[in-house]
C-alpha cells in the first residue's frame, strides 16, 4: 500500500498522504493543496471524496451495496426498513427489545401538528407532490427549532425518530390532498410499512392492509434507505454544515432529490414510457438517445456509481412480478414496453459499451403506478425511504466533527476592469 503520492507542480514535489479506506479506492488527501496556491478541480465531484463515512459502501463495477458492511441483498431478503433505519442510526443490528424499543419511539412520534395539514390544505390541486412534501418538512422546524441544540447526541437522535415517525404521515397527508380524498386515522399496532399503507390507501378506518403490498413498499423503503455521497445526501451534509435546522436540511435534501437525474428518475420512467406509447415508437426513442445532440435520455438507464448492475434492481425485480401477479396485471402495455426497454439495454451495443442498465428507479416506477399511485407522487415514496440515509448521514456528521462546506472554483471570468460610466459605454 502506497502512503504517500507526490505531485509536481512547475518542478516542485508536493508530498500528499494517501489513505486507505476499510473497502474500495485509496484516498489521496488535497486538502494541503491550498497552502501551496492551488484548488483541485473536480465537476460533478467524480473523483472527489468529501467526507468519511461508516455507513455505506457501494462498489461501482461489482454492483456491490453494503449498509454498515451488510449487503442489500441479505437485507433486503431477512430485514426490513425499521431494522434498517436502526442499524444505519445505531451502527449494529438491534436485538429484539432494541428494536422494539425502537419501532415504539418512532410510534410515539406519529402525531403531526394540525397545522402541517392546514399548511397542505392551502396548496392549489395540481401543485407537486415533491414541493408540498418539502415545504411541510420544512414547516416542522417552525414547531422543533427553539432550545435544539444539535451538538446533543439525545436531541439529535429524537430529530432522527421523530423525521422517521412524520416524514411517512407528512407523505400520506400530501397524497390524500393530491388525490382530493379523506384522510383516515392513525391505526396503533401497524407496522411502519402496513401504517403507510393504511393512510395512503385505506378507503376507511378498519380497511384490509394487503401484506404482500406493504411489503413491497416497505422493500422500496429499505432499497432506498442510503446510497452513500448522492446528490441529496450531500445536500443535506453541506445544508448540515452549516448548522442549519435538521428540518431545514432534510427539506433541502427533498429539493434535491426531486430532479429527474436523481429521484425524480422513477416518475421520469413512466412519463418516457407513456410518451413513446407503443411498441413500435421504442426504435425512434433509441435513436433519439443514443443522438448526442438530443438530449433525451431513457429514463432509469444508467447510474453515476453502478457500471455493471444496480444491485437494488435485481432485489426489486422479483418484487414487482410479487405485485404485478398480486394485482393480476398482466399484458399492460405500459408493462411490455418497460420489458422491451430492459431487454434492449442487455442487447444494444450502445448501452452495452457504456454500460448503462436498468437501475432501481426503473423496477419502482413499475411498481409503484401498480399500486395506483400517480406518477408525480414516485419521488415521494423515494423521499419516505431516503429519510433514513438523510438523517444518519447528518447525525454522523455532526458526531464527528466538521468545517463548513465551502468549495472554491475555477473562475473564468473577466479579469479585474474600471467601471464605466453610463453615458461612456459603446
Ligand atoms: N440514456 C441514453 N444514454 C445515456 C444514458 C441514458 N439514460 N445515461 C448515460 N448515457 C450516455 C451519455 O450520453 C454518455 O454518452 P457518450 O459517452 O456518447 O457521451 C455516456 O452514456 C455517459 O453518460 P454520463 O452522463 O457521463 O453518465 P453520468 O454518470 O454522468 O450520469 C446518470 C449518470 C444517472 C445521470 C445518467 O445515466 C442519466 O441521466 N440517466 C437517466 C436518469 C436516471 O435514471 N437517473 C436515476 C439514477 S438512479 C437513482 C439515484 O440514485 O438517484
Amino acid at each position: 500500500m502506497v502512503d504517500t503520492a507526490t505531485l509536481v507542480v512547475d518542478g516542485k514535489e508536493i508530498t500528499l498522504e494517501v489513505s486507505s479506506p476499510s473497502e474500495g479506492q485509496d484516498v489521496i488527501n488535497v486538502a494541503s493543496l491550498v497552502n501551496e496556491g492551488l484548488f483541485t478541480f473536480d465537476p460533478g465531484f467524480l473523483s472527489t471524496a468529501s467526507c468519511e463515512s461508516t455507513l455505506t459502501y457501494i462498489d461501482g463495477d461489482q454492483g456491490k451495496l453494503l449498509h454498515r458492511g451488510y449487503s442489500i441483498e441479505q437485507l433486503a431478503e431477512k430485514s426490513n426498513y425499521m431494522e434498517l433505519c436502526y442499524l444505519l442510526l445505531r451502527g449494529e443490528l438491534p436485538a429484539q427489545s432494541e428494536l422494539a424499543n425502537f419501532i415504539a419511539a418512532v410510534e410515539k412520534e406519529t402525531v403531526v401538528h394540525e397545522q402541517l395539514v392546514d399548511i397542505c390544505s392551502t396548496f392549489p390541486p395540481g401543485s407537486h407532490p415533491m414541493g408540498m412534501l418539502g415545504t411541510l418538512v420544512s414547516a416542522m422546524s417552525a414547531f422543533y427549532h427553539d432550545g435544539l441544540d444539535i451538538n446533543d447526541p439525545d436531541q439529535r437522535m429524537q430529530v432522527a425518530i421523530r423525521l422517521l415517525a412524520q416524514i411517512p404521515i407528512c407523505a400520506a397527508i400530501v397524497f390524500r390532498h393530491h388525490m382530493q380524498k379523506e384522510r383516515v386515522d392513525l391505526r396503533p399496532g401497524l407496522s411502519y410499512a402496513d401504517q403507510f399503507y393504511h393512510l395512503m390507501f385505506s378507503e376507511s378506518n378498519d380497511s384490509e392492509v394487503d401484506p404482500i403490498l406493504s411489503k413491497a413498499l416497505d422493500q422500496i423503503f429499505l432499497l432506498h434507505a442510503d446510497h452513500e455521497q448522492n446528490a441529496s445526501t450531500s445536500t443535506v451534509r453541506l445544508v448540515g454544515s452549516t448548522d442549519a435546522n435538521p428540518y431545514g436540511c432534510i427539506a433541502a435534501g427533498i429539493a434535491a432529490l426531486w430532479g429527474p437525474s436523481h429521484g425524480g428518475a422513477n416518475e421520469g420512467v413512466l412519463k418516457m414510457i407513456a410518451e413513446i406509447g407503443d411498441e413500435s415508437r421504442i426504435p425512434q426513442y433509441i435513436k433519439k438517445a443514443k443522438d448526442r445532440d438530443d438530449p433525451f435520455r431513457i429514463m432509469g438507464f444508467g447510474h453515476r456509481v453502478y457500471k455493471n448492475f444496480d444491485p437494488r434492481a435485481a432485489c426489486v425485480r422479483a418484487t414487482c412480478n410479487d405485485v404485478l401477479d398480486r394485482l393480476g396485471i398482466k399484458d399492460d402495455p405500459i408493462l411490455e414496453i418497460a420489458k422491451t426497454l430492459a431487454k434492449i439495454a442487455r442487447e444494444d451495443e450502445y448501452f452495452i459499451e457504456r454500460r448503462l442498465y436498468p437501475n432501481v428507479d426503473f423496477y419502482s416506477g413499475v411498481i409503484l403506478r401498480a399500486l395506483g399511485i400517480p406518477q408525480d407522487y414516485f419521488t415521494v415514496i423515494f423521499a419516505v425511504g431516503r429519510t433514513a440515509g438523510w438523517i444518519a448521514q447528518w447525525h454522523e456528521m455532526v458526531s464527528d466533527g466538521y468545517k463548513i462546506g465551502r468549495p472554491r472554483q475555477k473562475y473564468t471570468g473577466p479579469r479585474q476592469r474600471d467601471y464605466v460610466a453610463i453615458d461612456q459605454r459603446s
